[in-house]
This record gives structure tokens, C-alpha cells and sequence, in this order.
């Protein structure tokens, strides 16, 4: 099976939690995209939901496929959100931006009662880390916010390196006009304390760890869709 029939059974299996009349957050990147496809098929026979997109991009797909939106100001808590992800952990944490959408993914994401993830096997990893960390920022400054997260970095003994993400030459702007810096550090061991210490730069808008926020994990694999749940501890 490929990688992209994996994500589409992946989105499939994800329709079965939809139900009629449900606001929905909808994601970003080519799962996402597999799953739009998918819910617009089940628009056109007659479901009826709402959907608030992570980006400007699944939002003209949505609005190309016929799929009702409204802006997150005009549903301000939605039932469910399905979005991709580029890591995922034993934990449901995960790694996300991959696409440039993390901000708007986790504002869809804490705003909506349950987060369900769609994925290929080949996110499923040991530990996040090895998918540089999209971290978004402010354009002021960069350089300032760059050190003060290179310093957070190295104060809880990473050793690694900060790239500005760069698209057709010119810095990658996301769709709330800030730049991203992609962080190469290696496995993280402790999600939480890189967490807290990099919202605590300023300059950093948001980063792309998903800690503790996913209900559900829908993985395909060569010929099965798994369905994971986070381990109580
Ligand atoms: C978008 O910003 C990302 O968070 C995506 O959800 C992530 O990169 C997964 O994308 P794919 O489904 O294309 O792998």
C-alpha cells in the first residue's frame, strides 16, 4: 500500500467519527486534504456540518469542494477537529507544522472537544525530535528570538541548530504574516519543559509540539488502520 492510499484510508476511517450537524475544525497538509476530499463526498449526499479550516489552503479546497465553512470567531467551540500530523509519539504528543499551519491547527485544536489525528505508520515515533521542531514567530527581531530559543535549547543541554524556513527565496510567511524557524535538536525528553521554556521567549508565537491535546490517533499501516488511544499516566 502507498504512503498516500495509507493516508486516505487513514481520513476514511476518521469519517466514521463525523456526525450530522457537527462543527467541525478541519486540518492542514495531504492527509487533511484526503480527509476534505472525503467529507465533501459525504456533503453531497446530504450530511450536513460545518467546517473551521486551519489555513487558507484547506480553506479554498473546502470551498472548492462545496464543504460549508465559517471562521473560528463564528463558531467558537467546535465538536471534533481532524488534522495530520508529522510526528506522533507513544504519548498522542506530536509534532505539527510541517505545513506552516501550527498556529491556527492548535487554536482549532484547543477549541474543539475532541482532536483526532489521521496518519501513515511512518509518523509513528519513539520519541518527538527527529522532525525538526516548527517553532512561529514574530518577524521582529528574528535573529533576537532565534538566540533566546537557541539559549533555551542548549539551558536544557540540547546541542542542535535553528533554520529559518525560506520558500522560493524569500522567508516562508505563515497565514498570520509570521516567519518560522524549523529547530534540528534530536529526540526530545521532555516535551513539557521544552515547551513551557520556549513560550517563554519572546518573539515566540507558538510551536509546533501537540502535548497531551490528542483524543485520538487513526495510523494506517500496510493493510490495517489502527486506532490509538493515549496511556492513562
Ligand atoms: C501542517 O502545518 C502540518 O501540521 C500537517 O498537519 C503535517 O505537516 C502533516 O502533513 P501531511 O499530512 O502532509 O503529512
Amino acid at each position: 500500500m502507498s504512503q498516500d492510499t495509507m493516508k486516505v484510508a487513514a481520513a476514511k476511517a476518521a469519517l466514521s467519527y463525523v456526525e450530522d450537524g457537527m462543527k467541525l475544525g478541519i486540518g492542514t497538509g495531504s492527509t487533511a486534504e484526503a480527509f476534505i476530499h472525503l467529507l465533501a463526498e459525504k456533503v453531497g449526499e446530504g450530511m450536513r456540518v460545518t467546517g473551521v479550516p486551519t489555513s487558507e489552503r484547506s480553506a479554498r479546497l473546502c470551498v472548492e469542494l462545496g464543504v460549508p465553512l465559517a471562521s473560528l470567531d463564528e463558531m467558537p467551540r467546535l465538536d471534533l477537529a481532524i488534522d495530520g500530523a508529522d510526528e506522533i509519539d507513544p504519548h498522542l504528543n506530536l509534532t505539527k507544522g510541517g505545513g506552516g499551519a501550527l498556529l491556527r491547527e492548535k487554536i482549532v485544536a484547543r477549541a474543539s472537544a475532541r482532536f483526532i489525528v489521521i496518519a501513515d505508520e511512518s509518523k509513528l515515533v519513539p520519541a518527538l525530535g527527529a522532525f525538526p521542531l516548527p517553532i512561529e514567530v514574530n518577524t521582529f527581531g528574528i535573529e533576537a528570538t532565534r538566540h533566546g530559543i537557541q539559549d533555551v535549547y542548549e539551558s536544557l543541554g540540547y546541542s542542535g541548530e535553528i533554520r529559518l524556513r525560506v520558500r522560493d527565496g524569500e522567508p516562508f510567511e505563515t497565514d498570520s504574516g509570521h516567519y518560522i524557524l524549523d529547530a534540528s535538536f534530536g529526540h526530545i525528553s521532555n516535551p513539557k519543559a521544552l515547551s513551557d521554556a520556549l513560550l517563554a521567549v519572546p518573539g515566540v508565537v507558538e510551536h509546533g509540539m501537540f502535548i497531551g491535546m490528542t483524543s485520538v490517533a487513526i495510523v494506517a499501516g500496510d493493510g490495517e488502520v489502527r486506532t490509538l488511544t493515549a496511556p492513562q499516566d
